[in-house]
């Protein structure tokens, strides 16, 4: 069964297609430099970008599927459609303005050719793309339900109960900021660009992520698997303020710009680690609880944060100590946003005919588990 699926619920317009759990063809155009001026997604911009390349993606796709060399707008597509049985989409959760590109291309290609199509949760592609494969089937790991799934990228931070195929609980999430949006936005106050996940883990590395400062450690005395990480945004945003001596209604960049021009790097890289540690450590302690509380052991885990190295070794040892086994998505393409997860997401949708009953459908910014 190979599916085409289509990703555009925030910065990164993708195609892929995909056959049971393998990808056979993956594209992916990431609009970072886009919005690195803007310190985050800057909604138009995305939408426009997600219009003006969509095509050309889906092309790539189909080109790389087929292997064939040069692509003949005129009957290359007919040919090729031949050749897909469905055409998956995501429906949410995500920026309204950036799913509807998607949508709208999914219907076209539905209708022309005559496919039905999947819509897929952009939170159940996180979870399945753990277990993604490549071309040539691997990895092999099975299904051993149930598992713990956490979910940790600039849009969600959740704890869910993974029963079986396309069954899903949700035991916890973030109530505000999710964890990679509170790394960007710690990172945006340290002057460190968009997103600052990755540059926080490069300089945390430097001082072997350690903590210096001893930040709060949000809810984890909540009794329960729920996260709040914009509190510790704030308080770190007013250490900063209160190291800087800047004034009150001065712009974080501003007082980022002037104050660490005067600063050391020792002094940076402290920071970064501490508040990275005070993310990771509290993902650990909601995590731990969740496997306590369930007693489930096995851990599978997504999002764009898990291509952090530290963060993965720090749940490998959890895991470890629970005797238990982690999954993480093999390949590094498949921790960000992705085609090819929706792709693997909507063939155990396909499996349970879960088809959308016609093409009437709307995306779904809010959409939950
Ligand atoms: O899953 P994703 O690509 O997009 C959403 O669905 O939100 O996740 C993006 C997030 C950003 O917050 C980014 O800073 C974070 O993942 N991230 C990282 C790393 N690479 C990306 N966070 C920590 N360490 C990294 N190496
Ligand atoms: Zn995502």
């Amino acid at each position: 069964m190979n599916i085409l699926a289509i990703e555009t619920s925030a910065d990164e317009t993708a195609a892929a297609v995909t056959n049971k759990r393998k990808v056979l063809s993956n594209v992916i155009y990431s609009q970072i430099l886009l919005h690195k001026k803007w310190g985050g997604i800057y909604p138009s911009l995305a939408k426009r970008a997600h219009e003006e390349r969509i095509d050309q993606i889906i092309d790539e796709t189909l080109i790389k599927f087929t292997k064939v060399e040069v692509f003949h707008p005129e009957g290359g597509h007919a040919r090729i459609m031949q050749n897909i049985d469905y055409i998956a989409v995501t429906q949410g959760p995500g920026l309204a303005i950036a799913l509807e590109v998607g949508i709208r291309k999914a219907k076209e290609l539905a209708e022309k050719y005559n496919k039905k199509i999947i819509t897929v949760n952009h939170l159940e592609g996180h979870i399945y793309s753990s277990f993604v494969q490549n071309s040539k089937g691997n990895p092999k790991r099975d299904f051993k339900f149930p598992y713990l799934v956490l979910i940790v990228s600039g849009g969600h931070t959740e704890i869910v109960l993974f029963k079986n195929h396309m069954e899903f609980e949700v035991l916890g999430e973030t109530l505000d900021d999710a964890a990679g949006e509170a790394l960007d936005k710690a990172g945006k106050i340290l002057g460190l660009g968009y997103p600052a996940g990755p540059a926080i883990e490069r300089l945390s590395s430097q001082v072997e992520n350690k903590d210096f400062y001893g930040f709060p450690r949000p809810m984890i005395k909540s009794g329960n698997l729920d996260f709040s990480f914009s509190g510790l945004k704030t308080s770190f945003y007013y250490f900063i303020q209160g190291h800087s001596g800047k004034r009150e209604d001065e712009k974080s960049e501003r007082i980022q710009n002037r104050f660490w021009t005067s600063q050391n790097d020792k002094k940076l890289t402290e920071l970064a680690s501490s508040f990275q540690e005070a993310i990771f450590e509290t993902l650990l302690i909601k995590t731990e609880f969740a496997i306590n509380k369930t007693g489930i052991n096995k851990l599978v885990v997504g999002g764009g944060v898990i291509a952090n190295l530290y963060l993965r070794k720090l749940l490998r040892d959890l895991v470890k100590k629970h005797k238990g086994e982690v999954y993480f998505p093999t390949y590094k393409y498949l921790t960000g946003d992705n085609a090819a997860m929706i792709g693997v997401a909507a063939y155990y949708k396909a499996q349970k005919k879960m088809f959308a009953p016609d093409l009437n459908f709307d995306r779904i910014p809010r959409l939950t588990l």
